[in-house]
């Protein structure tokens, strides 16, 4: 009676043990993978302003424009003349192509379906069917014989 009672006991252990190592390998197993197909949402850090660079940066001068990072988010920054310095959304609303400056014909413009802007971000020409978000640029003065900074905000 009693060896009855002590194998009754241990084949329910052993059935819990083995259920539950069972139980726990198909977790640490699916867990993992179940991650990643549906990884946890993480909040973007919002960007309001950023420094983007001085206003004689070379890339400037040469090309007129350049692209910022401002976030996550590409940002044209254009050298519209001196002291003349305007910024909007780098994608184009049409498709979401990385848009440039033409300085020769003074416009913004969106190579993938000849999409154009002019210099407000307004669009002229091609597909677009907004213009582009416009951002605002702060010239900040560094000291004596320094160039000044360029600072992008949302606008
Ligand atoms: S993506 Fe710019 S015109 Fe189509």
């Amino acid at each position: 009676m009693a060896n009855e009672i002590q194998d009754t006991s241990r084949r329910r252990f052993l059935n819990w043990f083995l259920g539950t190592s069972s139980g726990a390998l198909l977790v640490s197993i699916f867990y993992p993978v179940l991650r990643f197909i549906s990884p946890p949402e993480v909040p973007e850090a919002s960007t309001n302003q950023v420094e983007a660079g001085a206003t004689n940066d070379p890339e400037l001068l040469e090309n007129g424009y350049k692209i910022i990072r401002f976030g996550v988010e590409p940002v044209i920054l254009v050298r519209v003349a001196d002291g003349d310095f305007r910024a909007f959304a780098g994608t184009c609303t049409h498709l979401d192509c990385i848009v440039e400056f033409q300085k020769d014909e003074k416009r913004l413009w969106c190579n993938c379906h000849n999409g154009e802007y002019n210099l407000h971000g307004q669009q002229v020409a091609g597909p677009p069917p907004k213009p582009l978000e416009p951002f605002q640029v702060d010239l900040v003065y560094k000291g004596a014989g320094e160039p000044q900074s360029i600072v992008v905000s949302r606008a």
